[in-house]
């Protein structure tokens, strides 16, 4: 396998976004862009991970995050073991940091973590030989996501520096809207934050954010109207006062999506709530949802990290003819 050019990927682990340079950022995008061209060929696999070892280890439940990593290692000519919290040892009292460094001794060369409290996948990190990716920690950071989330844009024809973004509903939960906000302003776009006060973090402007109390004023003219889910199971005590009035006045219906520039894609990282943060109609508009491709090139993203982390490289592969 031949190389077009260089960049060398530097990072032991890939923790958050901040981390990263635009430059980085950018051939990373560029990077996922093969793997997701690579995805929609009847032969999907490159040996970039052959004799390597992926473990997954997810402390939080998950669907998309989980099966494309796991698709993502595959791919890649990887052995992929999947760690089932339910049957392992943690249910018998284990630790966090003394499961990391049971699986540590069976030299995984890359461990993706998904993990409820902020901090505790960096605290594990300091633990291990190899490589680890935050599959979403706490309400902290879900770094592939924001980067697949970026991917998406940029194949509907979209540049990212000048992009107006509004990242709706509960932020003050969401790992997803910390990472995007760090991705996306670090490329040059404007990003506004649309909640009710109750659901932003204190001082949230300080992240170079718009913000927004009233969804009309910040849908106008916004190229992306990212949809959060309204995360009830990190919530102790009301933060909305019913569901029926949360969807009145923060969910995206078509009259509310109209205040949006023509051509603005929705988008959601999943699970949708349907009828509380997201009407169907626009959720399934074939048109301006791209809540399906997001999963799609989620596995492309996740294969393109994978890659850098294990080959300390940003080199597009240009496989040889056969
Ligand atoms: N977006 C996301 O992280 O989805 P899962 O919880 O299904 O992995």
């Amino acid at each position: 396998m031949n190389v077009t050019r260089t960049p060398a990927f530097r990072h032991r682990h890939l923790l958050d976004i901040d981390g990263l340079s635009a430059a980085e950022i950018g051939a990373l995008l560029d990077l996922a862009d093969f793997y997701v061209d690579l995805g929609r060929r009847a032969d999907k696999k490159i040996n970039r991970l052959r004799g390597r070892t992926l473990v997954n280890l997810f402390f939080e439940s998950s669907t998309r995050t989980r099966t494309s990593f796991e698709l993502a290692g595959k791919r890649l000519g990887a052995d992929v073991i999947n760690m089932s919290v339910e049957g392992s040892s943690i249910k018998k009292g284990e630790t966090l940091i003394d499961t990391a460094m049971t699986l540590n001794a069976m030299q995984p060369d890359v461990m993706v973590v998904r993990h409820s409290d902020s901090g505790a996948v960096e605290l594990l990190s300091q633990k291990v030989d190899g490589a680890v990716i935050n599959a979403g920690d706490g309400s902290h950071a879900h770094p592939t996501q924001a980067l697949l989330d970026a991917v998406t844009i940029r194949r509907r024809g979209k540049r990212l520096s000048g992009l107006v973004v509004a990242i709706c509903g509960d932020i003050l939960h969401s790992r997803v809207a910390r990472s995007n906000i760090m991705l996306l302003t670090t490329m040059g776009a404007v990003v506004r934050v649309v909640a009710p006060p109750t659901l932003l973090p204190t001082a949230v402007e300080r992240l170079g954010v718009e913000v927004h109390h009233d969804m009309r004023k910040g849908l106008k003219d916004v190229d992306i109207v990212m949809m959060l889910r309204l995360q009830l199971e990190r919530m102790h005590g009301a933060f909305v006062p019913s569901i029926r009035e949360y969807f009145h006045f923060y969910g995206l219906d078509r009259e509310k999506l109209s205040l949006a520039k023509e051509d603005a894609l929705i988008m959601h990282p999943g699970p949708m709530n349907r009828g509380v943060e997201i009407d169907s109609e626009v959720a399934d508009d074939i048109n301006r949802s791209v809540i399906r491709e997001q999963v799609e090139i989620g596995v492309g993203v996740r294969m393109a990290c994978l890659d850098a982390l294990v080959n300390h490289t940003l080199e597009i592969p240009v496989e040889k003819a056969a």
